[in-house]
């Protein structure tokens, strides 16, 4: 892409960062097992230039500078082609003001961020543009990912616009309609599995080093290049300057990798003066990551992790190593919400007229409980991520309205906000008598 510059795939251990070409199938540093990711050397751009660059680019309709991905590739100079592209015009995403949901998350406002704007009405778009680019740059037929769902929708929209073989693996009960049906359509093969995602995870691992599958989960590290375009479109659009916090939800943790280390790498190359703290919210069935933020040491995996929010039922994050650096790198702070007050949190966003899915209302829920804590401030200035569509999963909204939605343990969870529809017979009178 840029002849000058020189990617190469880095071990994240700062004890190890044995560097191997780019164009190697690696997912873990084969030298000490390490997290990988992509670094760049040689001469980069000016702030100002790229500024420039950034902004002329949303006056073209090439395909590359009209995808709100791809306008910022050089942050993510990692192809040699751009004719390995492909995109279906991710990004694009736009930043939401929602008076109702700053008041009941304590704030004065609140901007969010919403990725269900996406092609496939996830974040995952963000970073399997790239992935997919890769795959189809190294040769691969055939890619393959567990999911808990938006991965899985993601990877096989990329694959079938790219003309590759997809291959899914899904936790067999336990991923919303929505989701599954979208791997369907896109013609994914598609398999559930009666394990959870952790498990499924190391099984694929198994299976793409033996049929030679390249595999798209959050560890490979260009779909956290694609995933840091999050952060490069919000701070664009906020003309680069950047909030006092940027608040996510943390599964697997590819994301809080991704957005960490695009803050670093523009505050490096001097797109923005100051770091914003990163606050990562996990559902409380599903919160190792919490844990071992508050108690320090190694990651301690849940074995049995639950909650509705079904994108972020995991257990034992691939990515931990990496998000706990940037989390601490940005001063930042890691939460954790139950399941009703993810369901009142997401029942605002929806009353805000903004709506999203289950696992993205996890940041309204954990800036109340940071607010009412005192550690994010009444004024400050805060982006939350909403991190997929309100249609991804619209079971869980009916049983909530409906005051039928229960918490895998089977506890009832009260439907605060609840909007239930009213049946009438075909009669003005007895309508107008209801609506007076
Ligand atoms: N929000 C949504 C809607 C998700 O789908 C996911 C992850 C997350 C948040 C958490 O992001 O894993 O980067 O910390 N979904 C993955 C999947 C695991 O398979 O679709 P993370």
């Amino acid at each position: 892409m840029s002849s000058c510059v020189q990617a190469e795939l880095t071990c994240f251990e700062a004890s190890c960062r044995e560097r191997f070409a780019i164009t190697e199938v690696l997912y873990n540093c084969p030298k000490c097992g390490g997290l990988l990711e992509a670094t760049y050397s040689g001469p980069r751009p000016s702030a100002a230039e790229l500024r420039d660059l950034f902004r002329q680019r949303r006056l073209s309709n090439a395909p590359l500078d009209t995808s709100g991905v791809w306008r910022y590739r050089e942050l993510f100079p990692f192809l040699n082609d751009n004719a390995h592209v492909v995109t279906l015009r991710e990004g694009n995403t736009p930043l939401l003001d929602a008076p109702i949901a700053a008041q009941y998350g304590g704030l004065d406002k609140i901007t969010f961020k919403h990725q269900g704007f996406n092609p496939t009405g996830s974040f995952k778009d963000n970073g399997m543009t790239c992935g997919a680019s890769q795959a189809r740059r190294l040769g691969m037929q055939r890619v393959a990912c567990v999911s808990t769902g938006n991965t899985s929708a993601s990877m096989a929209a990329y694959a079938a616009a790219a003309g590759l073989e997809a291959l899914i693996f899904l936790p067999h009960g336990n991923i919303s309609f929505g989701k599954l049906a979208q791997a369907l359509e896109y013609g994914a093969r598609t398999l559930e599995v009666e394990a959870n995602f952790d498990q499924i995870l190391a099984l694929v691992r198994v299976l793409a080093e033996r049929l030679g599958i390249y595999l798209l989960n959050s560890m490979n590290p260009f779909r956290v290049e694609g995933q840091k375009s999050i952060i490069f479109e919000m701070l664009d659009q906020r003309d680069w300057n950047p909030p006092d916090w940027i608040v996510l939800p943390g599964g697997n943790l590819g994301n809080t990798s991704a957005f960490g280390k695009a803050l670093r790498e523009a505050h490096e190359l001097g797109l923005i003066q100051k770091m914003p703290r990163l606050a990562v919210i996990q559902a409380e069935g599903a919160a190792p990551f919490y844990e071992l933020f508050h108690q320090g040491g190694e990651l301690h995996a849940v074995t049995n992790p639950e909650t509705l929010a079904t994108a972020i039922r995991i257990g034992d994050p691939v990515s931990w190593p990496k998000a706990l650096h940037e989390v601490r790198s940005s001063c930042g702070t890691v939460e954790k919400v139950t399941e009703q007050e993810i369901a009142d949190a997401k029942a605002m966003i929806g009353r805000a007229g903004v709506g999203c899915e289950p696992a993205s209302a996890a940041t309204l829920a954990g800036i109340r409980k940071l607010t009412a804590a005192g550690v994010i401030g009444k004024s400050a200035d805060v982006v939350a991520v909403l991190t997929g569509n309100v249609l991804k999963d619209p079971d869980y909204i009916y049983k909530y309205h409906t005051g039928k939605l229960e918490t895998p343990s089977g506890a009832k969870i009260r439907a605060t906000f609840g909007n239930q529809s009213i049946v009438v017979p075909n009669d003005p009178d007895r309508i107008a008598a209801l609506l007076q």
